[in-house]
């Protein structure tokens, strides 16, 4: 019997039910771009990188249930466009110097904009104010480059059961904040084993004494594309 499909810029697409567009397009070896959906963890549906068209209407890719017979539009001038806009907006609302980061080359909103296509940020950056925290022994966590994708979040509540961090605020104000009474790291539970330590797509988590041990010009992105099966999220 013929497996259901739906349609990815006209190639049939198999899903298996209860796929959303995202996973079983990932499965068939098609890159939709991401950044907050994960293949470890439920849909977040925050960055809205995915947004396809489905039927002709704009939709996340990740938060829409597979279904037979679906048409849906990936990779064209008006949704890529659409994605370099939404990508625009995220580098000038955080402070992201991807020549000094230590994620460069490794990171997943970086290399998302390497294939939009972006140049330049295109808006006013807002430099905003953002802590850096050095207070645990063996984690770094610098606020300046974090995307709100809460794949940290969901990583420490529901694989490290330790709940280590939380998204506060609301508006240009929302922020990652850390779960203790000091609000520092260094006051918490966290190791560097967990799986929130690794799970950051961009450099806001990362491993102290670690800086630069892979050169840059070695690192997962900068042998591959991004859309490359395989290479589309963090670890
Ligand atoms: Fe996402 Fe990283 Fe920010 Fe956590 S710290 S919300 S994983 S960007
Ligand atoms: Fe779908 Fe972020 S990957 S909304």
């Amino acid at each position: 019997m013929r497996e259901p499909c739906f349609t990815l810029d006209g190639e049939d697409v198999p899903f298996v039910p209860g796929d959303n567009l995202l996973q079983a397009a990932r499965r068939a070896g098609h890159y939709i771009p991401h950044l907050c959906w994960h293949p470890d963890f439920h849909a977040h549906g925050s960055c809205r990188i995915c947004t396809v068209k489905v039927n002709g209407r704009m939709a996340a890719a990740c938060t829409v249930q597979a279904s037979e017979g679906l048409a849906v539009e990936n990779r064209n001038e008006e949704l890529d466009a659409h994605r370099k806009t939404m990508l625009q907006m995220l580098f000038v609302e955080g402070n992201h110097f991807c020549p000094s980061c230590e994620k460069s080359g490794n990171c997943l909103l970086q290399a998302t904009a390497y294939q939009m296509g972006m140049e330049g940020p295109h808006f006013e950056e807002f430099y905003p104010d953002r802590p850096v925290d050095a207070s645990h022994p063996d984690i770094l966590l610098d606020f300046n480059r974090c995307i709100l994708c809460e794949l940290c979040v969901r990583a420490s509540r529901e694989v490290d059961g330790k709940n280590i961090f939380a998204i506060a605020g609301h508006g240009i104000g929302t922020r990652l904040v850390v779960n203790s009474d000091s609000g520092k790291l260094g006051d918490t539970d966290m190791a560097l084993a967990d799986r929130a330590a690794g799970i950051c797509p961009v450099g806001v988590i990362l491993p102290k004494r670690r800086g630069f041990v892979i050169p840059i010009g070695e690192r997962r992105y900068d042998q591959d594309s991004v859309a490359e099966p395989g290479r589309q999220e963090a670890s």
